[in-house]
């Protein structure tokens, strides 16, 4: 690959996903990529980043913020990883940048839907921009099977989409900005917008309303920052009504160590039921016309992954996916767009009120029904 045609990236926020980031897109160098620059205010994650650049060989420009990174005109493709609560005015200046920029950036788009509109408004002005939303859960081998058979009609129409995810807590972050819904979002917008996403994804349809419940019940409550106990949920269970019929199930446990799989997922249509485990790796499949006898297993495998990283390869394909859309120069758009980052945090929005409320959320309640489409 001649060095003109190398793509190159900025990566904002290089605490523990951008240098996941970093280290995805080392393994993509042989398909012309290169991180050219990093921004991030806080020296150790400057310093672990510099470290593995170092390694790989990328003598990278280090900046404290977005806004120098932008202003360098040194890349193409911008990684957003910082906090989330930081998305949205990053978002905001790359879209306005002179300089046009494409971007993946991390999930949740936003913290609160009214910012993810103005996101989703800003950059229907700025068509020479491409973002991609980091949903990378549609890419791990086992869901994209399941997405494989589900869309190919195997079990007919999907009337139930459960979702399980029963895992360990929260993990400490930089600045323990994770343990506080004003900054998170709260744990159904935070973490869960990948379920949220797999479930509309799945139904294929969108949201009509949501119905929560959920505490924090274990975890965190010893915890003391600027004299503030955290307040973000880890158990919850989560319908979701579509617009089609179908419903969707969110069983979320973050106490939950004691699990063989951290995901667990199941479609049942009018014909048949698929399901998904992770990180097993394994989907099973049946129609209840052959019953119990006739369901396969097999186990899911993509011979393109060269890392799986902390999330068994689905980075990888998502920077390979979303690669093929920037070198397509606006031809291909990217796979999970703003439009699947803005519905699955309304999803989430609506779930957190839910809780708060102690009722049903229609989706009208929080989200403005002219970007629910499609
Ligand atoms: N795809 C996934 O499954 C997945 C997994 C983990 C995290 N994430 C997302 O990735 C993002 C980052 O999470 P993390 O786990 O890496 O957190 P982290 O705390 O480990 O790292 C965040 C980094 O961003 C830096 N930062 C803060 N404000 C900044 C700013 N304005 N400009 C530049 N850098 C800034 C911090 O100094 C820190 O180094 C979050 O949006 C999170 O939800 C996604």
């Amino acid at each position: 690959m001649e060095a003109k045609d190398t793509v190159k990236y900025g990566i904002v926020g290089v605490g523990m996903m951008g240098r996941e980031h970093l280290i995805n897109l080392h393994h993509l160098r042989s398909e012309g990529v290169a991180v050219v620059c990093i921004a991030d205010p806080h020296l150790p994650s400057q310093r672990l980043a510099q470290e593995l650049a170092h390694l790989f060989n990328w003598p990278i420009k280090v900046y404290s913020g977005h806004q120098e990174l932008l202003d360098s005109g040194l890349c193409d493709v911008v990684v957003v990883s910082t906090p989330n609560m930081t998305h949205f005015q990053i978002l905001m200046d790359i879209i306005n940048h002179p300089k046009p920029h494409h971007v993946l950036v991390e999930k949740p788009l936003c913290t609160t839907v009214v910012d993810c509109q103005k996101v989703v408004d800003a950059a229907r002005k700025r068509p020479d921009t491409l973002v991609h939303v980091g949903l990378e859960y549609r890419y791990m081998p086992p869901v994209a099977k399941l997405i494989q058979i589900v869309k190919g009609g195997s079990i007919g129409q999907v009337k139930m989409v459960a979702i399980r995810e029963h895992r360990f807590p929260f993990l400490v972050k930089v600045n323990n900005w994770n343990r506080f819904n004003i900054n998170s979002g709260g744990t159904l917008v935070e973490k869960c917008c990948h379920f949220f996403d797999l479930m509309r994804l799945f139904a294929d349809s969108n949201p009509v309303r949501v119905m929560a419940s959920g505490a924090i019940d274990v975890n965190h409550k010893d915890e003391i920052y600027d004299g503030k106990v955290p307040d973000i949920i880890d158990n919850a269970y989560v319908i979701v009504e579509f617009e089609n019929g179908s419903r969707g199930m969110l069983d979320l446990c973050m106490f939950a160590e004691g699990s063989k799989n951290e995901q667990e997922i199941s479609i049942v249509g009018d014909i048949g039921k698929g399901e998904a485990f992770v990180p097993e790796s394994i989907v099973r499949y049946g129609t209840r016309e052959a019953g119990r006898d006739g369901v396969q297993t097999v186990k899911a495998e993509d011979d393109r992954i060269k890392y799986d990283g902390l999330h068994h390869g689905s980075s990888y394909l998502e920077h390979l996916n979303f690669l093929s859309a920037v070198r397509a120069k606006g031809v291909k758009a990217p796979a999970v767009d703003l439009q699947d980052g803005l519905i699955s945090v309304a999803i989430g929005v609506a779930a957190q009120l839910s809780i708060e409320k102690g009722r049903f959320i229609t989706i009208d309640e929080v989200l403005d029904k002219r970007n629910c489409k499609g």
